[in-house]
């Protein structure tokens, strides 16, 4: 039996950590997004102009929210934007996420 307990206990694994992909965009509403964006642009120009900061409108809507994860968790290191996306939860991130999205870019 132990093999097979193996097998499965892996395979959940799988499951859930591919389900975790899946859902970095749950609960996404862009006007919510829009919203939230009052506190981001006062950094990010909202015209996609790079002034030292990067611009981020445009941006993957999955990469957008992968990389705030990535600061929430400190995989991603800098000081103001771990504070930032350590006050946002996963629907705001995804509300942000797919509002930058849809923002022309410079490039
Ligand atoms: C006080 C200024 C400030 C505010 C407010 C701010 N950011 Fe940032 N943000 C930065 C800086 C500076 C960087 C570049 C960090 C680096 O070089 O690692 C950055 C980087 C990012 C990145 C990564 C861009 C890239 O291409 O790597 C994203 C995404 C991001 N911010 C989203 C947001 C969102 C969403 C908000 C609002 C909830 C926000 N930021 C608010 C200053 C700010």
């Amino acid at each position: 039996m132990k093999p097979l307990w193996t097998v499965f206990f892996f395979a959940t694994i799988f499951c859930l950590s591919n389900a975790r992909a899946d859902n970095l965009l749950d609960g996404a509403d862009s006007g919510y997004g829009e919203y939230l964006s009052g506190e981001c642009v006062t950094c990010h120009s909202k015209d996609g102009v790079d002034k030292g900061i990067p611009v981020i409108n445009g941006l993957d809507a999955e990469v957008f929210a992968s990389i705030m994860h990535a600061y929430k968790t400190g995989d991603m290191d800098h000081p103001v934007m771990m504070m930032v996306a350590n006050r946002l939860d996963e629907e705001q991130i995804a509300s942000l996420a797919v509002y930058f999205a849809a923002l022309p870019g410079t490039n």
